[in-house]
């Protein structure tokens, strides 16, 4: 049966959608012809309205024009009762994504050295022994593993910790934690049914990340997290409440994000044999094809904008003060305006102009971070590989936020 526009529009709030590729990619091709600007209502009332923007231009020109198209007071899709709850407490982290203009460039500007391209080709040694570690680690487990499970989800927490300089030993909590964050809506990954959980999430990172910046304000080293304990505004410090959100955005947003990338990667090498062939007979395909993955998986949803004026845009679509839009990142990188044959995996796609890591003064600060990530580890994996074919169905986790596959068992043979 043929969706109609309002149906598909609901995608955008139901978890399930998102681990439905065809479903998804289906509605939102609809909602990119049909009706590209839709306003979103939920019948049973648990999201408040908002307009969605599922045209690449429409995301763009958003994001551009950030002194209208404000984070706060909701940056996030979240249900009504949580916008009642942030707009009468505050909201219960205030990191860059919760804050625009002043605040937001001062706290931006505490990091933002941290992730210059000349600061992290320091990580460049680290990054390819990590990729080796977890290329062997796979090469160990007898031609099977679960890559999202065993080898993708791994990675990028392990680079976090390191930039952090958070102990080895740590590692399993704050596994736990950043997937109890993201996983909310997805039954295997949360912490539990009741609404409530995601609150005692948040207040165990507060507990953790406390003691981390006592322990960096009294000894500080070189590692992000002294750089973040330390930092200074106008010659103050940051509030804890700053602070810890530093520490919870920098932990979380490179996790998941970059765990999804990987392992929707390797699927999509496997879909397309001959995209894989393309990448073993030239190696220097890795940088294009990082970028082709990240716009194939596209594993942040989506972000929302509040608009503080009202604002025509140049599609003819006014938008009222006080109206959020839900910027489509999905929707945007298959948009047959921008992208020739969207839905066609081309490892040397050039040039890329995928909206994965947004744009404007909210760009992914881990861009240049997370791109070297993908690389180090296709460049150690590929060309190991001799052989890898799909061992079971892949899942992709239910979400509205961040995600991707949480399950891609795979067969192989490699050296
Ligand atoms: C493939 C992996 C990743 C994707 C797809 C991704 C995507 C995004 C997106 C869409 C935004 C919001 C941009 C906007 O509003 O215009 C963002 C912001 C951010 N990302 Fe990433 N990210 C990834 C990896 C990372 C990594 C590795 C880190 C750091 C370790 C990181 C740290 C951040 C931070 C701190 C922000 C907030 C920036 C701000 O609001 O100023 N991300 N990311």
């Amino acid at each position: 049966m043929a969706l109609s526009i309002d149906q598909a529009s609901r995608v955008f709030i139901d978890p399930a959608a998102y681990a439905d590729d065809d479903y998804f990619d289906g509605a939102c091709s609809l909602l990119r012809r049909e009706s590209p600007f839709h306003l979103v209502t939920d019948p049973a009332g648990f999201f408040n309205p908002f307009w969605v923007a599922t045209r690449h231009a429409d995301v763009l020109e958003i994001e551009l024009h950030n002194d209208v198209f404000l984070n706060e007071p909701r940056p996030v899709l979240g249900p009504a009762e949580s916008d009642r709850r942030n707009a009468e407490n505050g909201h219960m982290l205030r990191t860059l994504i919760h804050v625009d203009d002043t605040e937001h460039r001062e706290l931006r500007g505490v990091t933002s050295e941290w992730f210059l391209p000349k600061n992290l080709a320091k990580l460049d040694a680290r990054l390819t022994e990590l990729a080796r570690i977890y290329v062997d680690k796979m090469a160990s487990m007898d031609g099977e593993c679960d890559f999202a499970r065993d080898i993708a989800m791994h990675m990028p927490l392990n680079v976090i910790l390191d930039i952090l300089g958070l102990p080895e030993s740590d590692y399993p909590r704050m596994l736990r934690l950043t997937q109890e964050l993201f996983g909310s809506a997805d039954e295997d990954l949360r912490r539990g049914d009741d609404p409530q959980a995601i609150i005692e999430v948040i207040q165990d990172f507060f507990a953790y990340f406390t003691r981390i910046t006592e322990e960096r304000r009294a000894n500080p080293t070189n590692d992000l997290a002294s750089a973040v304990a330390n930092g200074r505004i106008d010659g103050a410090e940051l509030s804890m409440m700053q602070t810890i959100s530093y520490y919870v955005i920098t932990a979380t947003a490179g996790h998941d994000t970059t765990a999804s990338a990987m392992a929707g990667g390797l699927h999509a090498l496997i879909r397309f044999p001959d995209q894989m062939a393309r990448m073993k007979s030239d190696p220097s395909l890795v940088a294009t094809a990082a970028d082709e993955i990240i716009r194939w998986v596209t594993p942040v949803k989506h972000f929302m904008r509040t608009a503080a004026t009202d604002y025509t845009l140049a599609s003819g679509h006014t938008v009222r003060a006080g109206e959020s839009v839900l910027l489509s990142y999905p929707s945007a990188n298959r948009d047959e305006a921008v992208f020739a044959d969207p839905f066609t995996f081309d490892v040397g796609r050039s040039p890329n102009k995928h909206l994965s890591f947004g744009f404007g003064v909210h760009y992914c600060l881990g861009a240049m971070l997370a791109r070297m990530e993908i690389k180090a580890l296709l460049t150690e994996l590929i060309p190991r590989l001799d052989s890898i074919e799909l061992a079971g169905e892949p899942a992709l986790m239910k979400t509205i936020f961040v995600g991707g596959l949480k399950r891609l068992p795979v067969r192989y043979e490699m050296r």
